[in-house]
């Protein structure tokens, strides 16, 4: 068996949802891990589980990611401290639905600034890391919305399109620097993500709704494999298929029934963030 001892993984956004999962998934394989997002006690519990159940180190790191600085300040401490990331897992993100210009510009960039901005910056501040040392894997966590523009998720799906050009030009970049960068485009799961946007779940969500637990074995296998990006599940492939196989009015057409996004003209949703103190 592989020693891990040393091999740390870094995951943004591991106090819930693919980021807990994301842990989970990499205790059980042995690995060390840092566990990064805002609310300290749901990381500090997660920790002390992984800890007992797996034996595996497991640092927590109260950082907010909006915070350029504090990005800045999070890879200077593990630094100082001799840890070397050899798994980045770039995940934490908070979704954002309404009506563009109904919504308010604050929460347009607030989501910017965490989808995009910070996702940039640590994946930037620790690629330099694992080019130095010649190796290291990066998973950036984008969505199936990547694929089109579907109205009322405009900005959100906007950014997780440049989370996903970003990533795919990086694999090649850094590929000759012996980094991997994966990008994984999952479809709606069952996590905290959709309560915490107020998205509407309509029946065809329902039906293409997957578990973290599939979605998160995808990335993790995806990015052992060296592959450039991956669609978790048969129905979420099927999908981004359909929408290279159809005229881009078709399938935005249908894309706005399945988000719900069609059926309530002019109820225009007040444009949410999650603020989770
Ligand atoms: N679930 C879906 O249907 C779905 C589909 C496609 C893509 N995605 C993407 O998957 C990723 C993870 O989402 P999820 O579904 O697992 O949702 P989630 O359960 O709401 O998890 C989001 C994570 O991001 C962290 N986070 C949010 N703002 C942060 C900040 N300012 N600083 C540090 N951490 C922050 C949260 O931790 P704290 O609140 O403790 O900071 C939480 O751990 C996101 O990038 C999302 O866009 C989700």
């Amino acid at each position: 068996m592989e020693n891990l001892q040393g091999n740390w993984a870094l995951i943004t956004g591991a106090s819930s949802g693919f980021g807990e999962e994301f842990a989970r998934q990499y205790a059980a394989q042995g690995r060390p891990l840092v566990l990064v997002a805002r609310r300290i006690e749901k990381l500090e519990t997660l920790a002390t589980e992984l800890r007992e159940t797996y034996r595996v180190d497991v640092i927590v790191e109260q950082v907010d990611l909006s915070n350029l600085a504090a990005v800045i300040q999070l890879h200077q401490r593990l630094r100082e401290r001799g840890i070397a990331i050899d798994i980045l897992i770039n995940n934490a993100g908070h979704g954002l639905q309404g009506t563009f210009v109904d919504g308010t510009l604050d929460a347009a960039l607030a989501m910017l600034q965490l989808d995009v901005v910070s996702l940039t910056a640590v994946t930037h501040v620790f690629a330099q890391d694992m080019r130095t040392r010649r190796r290291g894997k990066i998973l950036l966590v984008a969505s199936m919305l990547a694929y089109l523009g579907v109205e009322k998720f405009a900005a959100y799906a906007a950014a997780k399109a440049y989370v996903l050009r970003l990533g795919e030009a990086l694999h090649r970049e850094l590929k000759r620097d012996g980094i991997t960068v994966t990008v994984l485009c999952p479809g709606m799961s069952d996590t905290g993500f959709a309560t915490a946007a107020q998205q509407k779940i309509t029946p065809a969500l329902k039906l293409l709704m997957m578990q973290p637990a599939p979605v998160v074995r995808a990335g993790i296998r995806a990015l052992q494999a060296r592959r450039i990006s991956v669609v978790p599940g048969w129905a979420n492939k099927a999908t981004v298929m359909f929408t290279r196989a159809t005229p881009r009015w078709l399938h935005q057409a249908v894309f706005s029934r399945v988000m719900g996004a069609a059926n309530d003209r002019g109820d225009a949703y007040t444009a949410s963030i999650k603020v989770r103190r």
